[in-house]
């Protein structure tokens, strides 16, 4: 075997597990750029060895999104990729290119944001949407119509008129800078993996076999091609314009441009405009205008000759290394962390950037004192991504990942399966217990006012609290025996710990800490359980059983039962008064808190049902109405509350209450 055939089979395997990390893992390991670099490579040497040609090699197809549980759909029109370029030469050569393609026809360019999210392809028959599919390989996709139909700017029935009777449009699904950042303040919240980027998150959340919970996530689409018989016009952009009339969002960036000048100055204007863009895009496309010519043009086998795309280099700066400190969070995770000599990335002054994990830090090779590449790209975090060898100190030694943890000194343990280190010292290590306790003071669990992360380390630098029921101990008097601590601030600290007996049953298992079990997770132990004699007493089995509780979930429950400390913990929770069981509608009782309330219930609910609410509504003297009137006097929402009913409600200043604020109004 030559040499240059066996980097055709390596390539293609590596390619190959990049395709599976991206499109399916939504974790992509290396850039967009050198996968380019490495697909034009093969491509290349393919072309020079006709003799090992492959119809599975990664050069023959677009990549795959396609997952389990959805119905798989057969595009009626592939879905292709686009062509990459990355300076405003290659696009110039591009547009000579579709000229001379044309027998030296001159050409209109569109010039468009290239978003970053998934595509969606979107079928409509007489005006009304009947189907949305994925990329998938680019012949079939996954059906999500359920899913694209919760994104309110993607119009289910058309307006206006003009519209072919049977159509195709496809677009881009993102999540906007604004719910890409509140999504992710919720997941560092419960401790799940962040998304590294709004893409991520975009395809991720499409992916949900939950059409509600992407609904609540705050999808948004925006349109670029429009397919089909009888289309309005004979060029691309009037048939969007028409689009955007029949109501698809079509992003006001998409510009005509006449000539490479145009074409110039619109790459360098958007080059920097698009930071002030509510959604993340990774480049630009340009489109050439005519359809006629579209179609002389063609396509190769994975991209029209007609686009092509320009792509944004990421931001980059090069700074120093100063340390690497090790942080342990909550659960016990080490992450390692690069302190920096600062650096202006982006408009704002980088410090920091996490490291991860071990095998990420190892990749990456760091040194003492290395000079290293920090990006933002489409990138929230700042990550590191490169060391600049030549710049390397001589003698420097190789950065070592620690051993014991820095805070208690036990050795560390892998975690299984992970490349993530972890310190077994659970309850001894302080800045578990300090994270344990945060976390359950936090407004999202026990709520508890007084106490932040600096008064959660004092209580256990003083040893007053090392353990979360010890809380429950506490007194006035022993508050102020603290360092700073006078009267006021003692009984702020005792009337929240009063108040959070009241706090429902979901949040208190929330409040526990048990690894893997978020905010969702509890709500839906609370519901199914019932009780926390139930909880502690089942087994793996019978909690896989129930929605959405998969074994790694159940494991840790069931794991983190069978300590002693634990039970002992809940034990003394539950002798403190924390509630411990989900309150069913009967036990709300009958009062007369509600009396001549007028309460309208919007959206859906997690805690109990709708026919749950209005039940207690009337067992509490009030009145459930359907319609938002002057007259009311509040509205239940839940998720989704409709944006017409919110609407209204802000218009006549109507307030607006969440479940368990209900619930704790007539308790
Ligand atoms: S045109 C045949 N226009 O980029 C036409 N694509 O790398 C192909 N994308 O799969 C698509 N913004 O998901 C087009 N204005 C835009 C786009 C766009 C984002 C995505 C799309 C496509 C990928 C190609």
């Amino acid at each position: 075997m030559t040499d240059e055939v066996a980097r055709i089979i390596a390539l293609r395997e590596e390619l190959n597990r990049h395709n599976h990390s991206y499109y399916v893992l939504n974790s992509p390991r290396i850039d967009d750029r050198e996968f380019d670099r490495l697909m034009k490579e093969l491509a290349d040497l393919e072309a020079r060895h006709p003799e090992v040609a492959d119809d599975l090699s990664p050069t023959r197809r677009v990549g795959s999104d396609i997952t389990r549980g959805f119905t798989q759909v057969a595009h009626v029109y592939p879905m292709l990729s686009l062509g990459n370029t990355y300076s405003v030469g290659e696009v110039d050569d591009f547009i000579r290119r579709t000229e001379t393609g044309l027998a030296g026809e001159t050409v209109t360019i569109v010039g468009e944001m290239k978003f970053d999210g998934t595509s969606i392809s979107v079928i409509y028959e007489n005006g009304r949407m009947v189907r949305a599919v994925t990329r998938g390989d680019g012949e079939k996709g996954d059906d999500v119509t359920e899913n694209v139909k919760t994104i309110r700017s993607i119009p289910l029935k058309l307006t206006g008129s003009g519209y072919p009777d049977m159509f195709e449009i496809r677009g881009e699904i993102v999540l906007p800078w604004k719910a890409f950042d509140k999504l992710n303040r919720e997941r560092e919240f419960n401790e799940e993996p962040l998304f590294a980027n709004p893409r991520n998150a975009a395809s991720g959340t499409l992916k949900l076999q939950n059409p509600a919970e992407v609904g609540r996530r705050g999808l948004d689409a925006y349109f670029y091609y429009l397919l089909g018989e009888n289309l309005p016009a004979d060029n691309h952009f009037d048939n969007m314009m028409a689009a955007r009339s029949w109501g698809f969002k079509v992003s006001d960036t998409m510009t005509r441009l006449n000539s490479i000048s145009d074409v110039d100055r619109f790459i360098n204007y958007w080059d920097t405009a698009r930071k002030e863009l509510p959604v993340a895009t990774d480049g630009l496309v340009f489109k050439v205008n005519s359809l006629r010519q579209q179609l002389n043009l063609g396509y190769t086998a994975k991209s029209p000759r007609w686009a092509i795309a320009y792509k944004f280099a990421a931001e980059r700066a090069m700074t120093r290394l100063r340390s690497i400190s090790f942080e342990v969070g909550r659960m016990g995770i080490i992450t390692p962390v690069a302190n920096l000599d600062p650096v202006l990335l982006s408009g704002t002054i980088v410090k920091r950037a996490s490291l991860h994990n071990e095998d990420i830090m190892r990749q990456l090779d760091i040194h003492c004192d290395d000079m290293l590449y920090v990006e933002k790209g489409g990138e929230i975090i700042p990550k590191i991504t490169g060391v600049e060898v030549s710049e390397r100190l001589p003698g420097s030694e190789p950065v070592e990942f620690i051993s014991n943890c820095p805070a208690c000194g036990a050795q560390l343990v892998r975690v299984e399966g992970e490349a993530a280190w972890q310190c077994p010292n659970k309850y001894g290590c302080p800045p578990q217990i300090a994270g344990r306790i945060e976390h359950f003071v936090g407004r999202r669990a026990m709520d508890i006012d007084g106490i932040g992360e600096e008064t959660a380390q004092q209580l256990m630098v003083s040893g007053l609290v090392s353990n979360i029921a010890d809380l429950y101990d506490l007194t006035e008097a022993k508050l102020m025996e603290l360092d700073r601590f006078a009267l006021k601030s003692a009984e702020r600290i005792m009337a929240g710990l009063r108040r959070s007996l009241d706090v429902p049953f979901e949040r208190v298992i929330f409040a526990l800490s048990i690894p893997f079990v978020g905010e969702t997770v509890a709500k839906k132990l609370a519901r199914s359980v019932k009780n926390i004699e139930t909880l502690m007493s089942m087994p793996v089995g019978q909690l896989t059983a129930i929605d959405d509780i998969g074994p790694k979930i159940a494991e840790s429950i069931v794991g983190y039962f069978s300590v002693d400390t634990n039970r002992e913990t809940v034990r003394r929770l539950q002798a403190a008064g924390l509630r411990m069981e989900t309150v069913t509608v009967s036990e709300t009782g009958n009062s007369d808190k509600l009396e001549g309330k007028t309460i309208v219930i919007s959206g859906t609910f997690s805690l109990h049902s709708r026919d749950e609410y209005k039940e207690m509504i009337e067992r509490n003297g009030g009145r459930n109405s359907g319609s938002i009137s002057k007259k009311t006097d509040f509205i239940l929402a839940g998720e989704n509350m409709g944006p017409a009913k919110l609407e209204k409600a802000q218009k006549l200043g109507i307030v607006i209450i969440d479940e368990n604020q209900f619930l704790e109004m007539i308790h």
